[in-house]
Formats: structure tokens, sequence, C-alpha cells
């Protein structure tokens, strides 16, 4: 989109600042508010200033009906209590035809064997994507080749790929960055704010700052591609719902039967939100699958895989039939391992009802709209060991952070694995209505920047493995967003 906005300017003989770029390609149709904006001036300006453009929302309602303006978001529940309650009343789901469209998904495009050459290109295809959007922050605008800006004395940007992060032994950080011309270290000093800027391998960072005459870059700022400000939620028409599960392990001796029954009774019963949910996106570690992890056989309640997945279905089929059901893999599930994650085979998905379609992990899916970013969350066992202060009990840091490198999952090496894909399908590409995530087993509701973060619980009780490790997981709750406001809120069963 971002290239169809800046052919569509350039042919109109205009340039746009690179805020009003960003901008843009947060609203539901960028080169159509651009057009709006230009049949109201009589001539095309030079530049088209962050400014002019959001003035053309208004301008592009009266100009053109094709212009779709949302309504503002009402406010996410910073601090959500698991008795919030929604604010307007919901619409009743069953008379509505559902609205899902899978707007990027690996599922059926997997062109990747692995090969060195793979590997060159799909990490070059991660730098170049990033590196523009760090660009088109105000900062690093003019930002230089790493080989020029190492030859200058002035204050220079660059924009780079981490290859190394470490701690001196006087407490400074240091990581060494590389673009396709070059490799700087570059020093974060210990009695400077920055000393404690979270920075992980295999991300993308603009950097400001000045070239000592050791050749070390002396950070000002570091820079990150990150998501927009101020940007009002894009709504759904009407007050229907979704809600998000993840982690619901079938098969394991541990899954929560009871819990899930009474999930299963309320979606069925008569309460009035229960009846205006009408979408339910679950988002990985289904089952709890076999041979995942080394004696997992000691802990499932059903060996079979395909027995697991049955009594999984058998479940799904006994939720009310106005839930449209979106299904992604997990790291517990039968696909390839590596992320992206196509959507299950065949001889999976030919065991469910016809209202369960079918996505890779991660998916962009629309649902009435609404654009929700579906992303399983394995990379969290890597980013919670790299960036301190993080946790697993608290995944929406973790959320906040992959929004900010405009990643799921940077760290290449780690406990991901990765498939060099053509392209890098775990960039955050598209800024999202919705982020949810799941297989931390912990469970919240949250809000960056106008993107309404969901972390979807677990109905699995706690693991031996998790007890040995100190985890104490969130079961058995049950996230659901209005899709006209964005509003979220957390039922416990
Ligand atoms: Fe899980
Ligand atoms: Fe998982």
């Amino acid at each position: 989109m971002r290239e169809e906005l800046l052919a569509f300017v350039s042919r109109h003989g205009t340039l746009l600042e690179p805020d009003a770029v960003e901008f843009l390609l947060a609203q539901h149709d960028p080169v159509g508010c651009v057009e709006a904006l230009l049949e109201t001036r009589p001539e095309a300006p030079f530049v088209l200033t962050l400014r002019d453009v959001q003035g053309a929302g208004e301008i592009g309602r009266q100009a053109s009906t094709r212009l779709v303006v949302r309504p503002a978001a009402e406010p996410v529940s910073a601090s959500p209590s698991l008795t919030a309650s929604f604010a307007r009343a919901g619409e009743e789901a069953a008379d509505r035809e559902p609205d899902v469209r899978i707007l990027r998904d690996i599922t059926g495009r997997s062109t990747c064997e692995g090969t060195l050459a793979d590997f060159t290109r799909y990490f070059r295809h991660r730098f170049h994507v990033l590196r523009n959007m760090v660009r088109a922050r105000r900062e690093l605008g003019g930002a230089q080749d790493i080989a020029k800006a190492r030859r200058s004395t002035r204050e220079v940007g660059i924009i780079g790929m981490v290859a190394d992060v470490r701690t001196t032994k006087n407490g400074h950080r240091v990581f060494e960055i590389e673009d396709d011309t070059d490799q700087i270290a570059v020093l974060l000093p210990a009695d400077s704010a920055l000393a404690s800027e979270p920075v992980v391998m295999d991300e993308v960072v603009g950097v400001v700052g000045i070239v000592n005459d050791r050749g070390l870059l002396i950070a000002k700022s570091v820079v990150r591609p990150d998501i927009p400000t101020s940007r009002p939620f894009r709504g759904a028409r009407d007050h229907v719902r979704a809600a998000f599960m993840s982690d619901i392990h079938v098969g394991s001796r541990t899954f929560l039967e009871d819990k899930w029954s009474k999930v299963s009774d309320w979606l069925g019963g008569n309460d009035e939100v229960a009846r205006s949910v009408r979408y339910l996106i679950v988002i990985g570690d289904v089952v709890d699958g076999i041979g995942v992890y080394p004696r997992q056989d000691e802990e499932l309640a059903i060996e079979d895989i395909y027995g697991q997945y049955e009594a999984l279905a058998r479940m799904i089929a006994a939720l009310p039939d106005r839930l449209t059901v979106i299904m992604l893999p997990g790291n517990h599930d039968a696909v390839r391992p590596a992320e992206p994650q196509p959507a299950f085979p065949t001889s999976i998905q030919k065991l469910f009802d016809s209202n369960v379609i079918f996505a890779g992990n991660p998916s962009l899916v629309s649902l009435e709209g609404v654009r929700i970013l579906a992303y399983h969350g394995r990379s969290m066992d890597d980013l919670v060991s790299a960036i301190p202060g993080m946790s697993y009990q608290r995944p929406l840091d973790v959320m906040k952070a992959m929004l900010r490198m405009r990643h799921l999952a940077p760290i290449y090496g780690g406990k991901t694995p990765i498939a060099p894909e053509a392209e890098d399908h775990l960039i955050i590409a598209d800024v999202p209505d919705i982020f949810a995530t799941g297989h931390v087993h912990a469970a919240g509701i949250d809000q960056y920047r106008g993107v309404v973060l969901v972390n979807a619980s677990t109905w699995q009780a706690q693991t031996p493995y998790q007890k040995m490790r100190n985890i104490e997981p969130m079961p058995a709750r049950l996230p659901i967003v209005d899709l006209a406001t964005g509003q979220a809120v957390l039922r416990a069963f």
C-alpha cells in the first residue's frame, strides 16, 4: 500500500511528508483520502503535510462518498478488571452474516527450501522493509549509509540490523549494527538514559549520534520503526463482538474440562454479551500435540493426534451456530513448527464444521473491516529472556515491544524457528486495529497507540513443566472486544 500511495502522489506531481505517509497508511483508504484532498485543491501543492491530510477526512467526507469515516474509539480500560462490562449493549450476533477476510497469511504461498540463499534474501527483505519504516520517522529522514556516516565528524543518523549486543565491564552497552555497506559499533553510555534501552539481535533500528575518533558511534537516541501515535480505533458499524481463545491443549491431562463446559454454556446461553459474540478467534496450541517435548506421553489423556483434533472438533461443534470460528496453529499443533506456520492440513480441517475458518500463524484477518493481527506468540520465549524487565506474566509489555520493533519475532536462532520465506511475513507491515496473542498462558487486555491488545489465556491448568519453572498460568479467561468501539473486557470462568 505504501508504494501504491507514493506512486499515486508522485503521479499528481506532489510529495508527502513522512508523518503524512504514516497517518495515511493508518487510514481505511489511503489513496482515496489523498484523492479526495487533491480534488478540493485547484493545484496540487508541492508538499502535502500531516496537517493537510489530517484535515482531509473532513473535506473528503464532503467531497467523496468513498471515504469511510470511522467513529472514534471509546477508551479501552487502562487497568482492565475482570468484572469490566461493556459501555453499550451489543447487537444480536445471530441475525448477522459473517464478514471475514484473511488479508495476510503464508498458507499456500511458502516457497523456501532453507538454503543459504533463502536466508540471505529473507534478511535482506526484512532489512529493507523495516529500514523504510525507520526512515519515515522524522529523526531518521536524512539517514546515511554506515560506510559514509563513519567518516563524518558531525551528528549522523544511520539505520541497521543488530548483529551483536553486549555490556562492557564499565556498564556501557554496545551493539553492532550493519547495513548493505558496512558495520559499526554503537555505544549507549552507562551514564545516559539510553543505557537501559533494550536492543535485541536482528531487529532493525535507527541511531542518531556522533562517531568518535575510535570509530565508535556514541548514541544520542535510538529510534524504532514503531507505529503512528494518536490513531482512532477504526471500528465496525455495529456493536458485534469477537472473543479470543488460545492454548486449549485438548488431549492433555491438565485440560480444564469443567472450565470449558462453563464457557461453552455461557456462550450458548442467554447473557446479553454472550449473544453479541459473533466471532471466536482461536490462536494456536488448540491441542496438546504429541512429541512436542520429552516424555509428553506421560501427560496425555489422548495419545493420538487425530483423536485430539476430533475431541476439539466436537467441542467447537457444540458451541452456538452463530459463532464463526477462525483457527490458527501454534507450536503444539500438527503443522511445521517454523514460522510463519501454514493453516492446518485438509486431513485436520475436514474434522471440523463449516463455520470454522482456518488461517496460518501469524494472520491478518478482517472481521467486519476491523483488522486483527493474530499471532500465537512463540517468540515471547526469546523476547522475555532477551529484554530485561519482561516476564511471562506480562505478555502485553512484550506485545508493545513487538509493535515498536514492527516485528513479531525479531530474534533469529533462539527458541522460535523461522522459515526463510522470500518475504518476511513476521514483519508487522500493516498497523492492525487489534493485536492478539496467546502462548504464555497468561491473560490480559490493554492498548498501545490506539491498537487494542489481547492476550488470550489458556484452558489448561498448570503443567508439571510450568510448576518446575515457577510459571503461574491464568487459565479460563475470555477476552471479548467490541468491534465498533475497540472496548475490551475479560471474563473469568
Ligand atoms: Fe500453550
Ligand atoms: Fe504455545
